[in-house]
């Protein structure tokens, strides 16, 4: 446990008075992409949101490269390199394609290094170079979530949350994405925190997962495993 670079260690989340996560744990190792599954309502945003210090936790902690960032603002968390794209995208539909991309070059690291992020981003995605004046807004879905992406990685991440990159899209744009993050993990170290409710999907991208169901971790172990448990398979891939 001491060696995992990303410890989301027993955190739990209330909303008011309704608690809805429950001593929830998940690790990464530095460059390792980990898949959060379950049903709708389970908690795997509020998981995401939690572990990149956009709601409050109690009890638990929350930690990256041995540094506690438990009860930190969400400037802290970015600085540390902990960055999530948000479920559905959340564009500025106003804005150009670009202006969209800078807005997440958010910490001073980022920021200076804008140039050179921009020009790397559009060698992943041609197609965002092409249309890098065009309103946000205007895109196509597959377009928006490049852009939602490449946003989160304008920001120079270390961790990266994806909630529900694929919702919507077609196949082809998806296995675009994933096989830009794979590619990053491994050429650069990028951890990838992805959640997904295509369980199959997301299991060929990660080496590892977790099954969230009711705001508990249930379920954990490699992608492998996952695929082949019988729980899973008869809940999630409909075998
Ligand atoms: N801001 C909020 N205020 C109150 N309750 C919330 C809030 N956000 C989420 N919840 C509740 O917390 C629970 C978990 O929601 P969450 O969005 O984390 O689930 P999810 O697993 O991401 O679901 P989905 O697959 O539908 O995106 C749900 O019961 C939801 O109604
Ligand atoms: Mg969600």
């Amino acid at each position: 446990m001491a060696d995992y670079y990303l410890q989301i260690d027993r955190i739990n989340v209330r909303y008011g008075d309704i608690q809805v996560l429950w001593d929830v744990s998940f690790e990464a190792q530095k460059g390792e992409i980990i898949a959060l599954v379950g049903s709708n309502g389970a908690g795997k945003s509020t998981s995401v949101k939690a572990a990149a210090g956009l709601v409050p936790t109690f009890g638990g902690h929350i930690r990256i490269d041995g540094q506690d960032l438990t009860g930190g603002t969400c400037r802290r968390f970015i600085d540390h390199g902990i960055i999530l794209c948000p479920e559905g995208r959340q564009l500025f539909p106003q804005m150009t394609v670009y202006e969209n991309l800078e807005m997440g070059a958010c910490s001073k690291e980022s920021a200076a290094r804008k140039k050179e992020t921009v020009e790397k981003i559009f060698t992943w995605f041609p197609k965002l170079k092409e249309r890098q004046k065009q309103l946000a807004g205007t895109l196509s879905g597959g377009e928006q979530q490049m852009v939602a992406f490449s946003r989160g990685l304008m920001g120079l991440p270390k961790v990266l949350m994806m909630d529900e990159p694929s919702l919507g899209l077609a196949p082809n744009i998806v296995d675009d994405i994933f096989h830009i993050a794979r590619q990053i993990s491994r050429e650069d170290g990028l951890t990838v925190v992805l959640v997904e409710q295509d369980v199959r999907k997301a299991l060929k991208l990660a080496n590892r997962g977790y099954v969230l169901e009711n705001g508990v971790i249930n379920i954990k172990g490699t992608a492998e495993e996952l695929l082949n448990n019988e729980e899973v398979k008869k809940a999630y891939l409909g075998i």
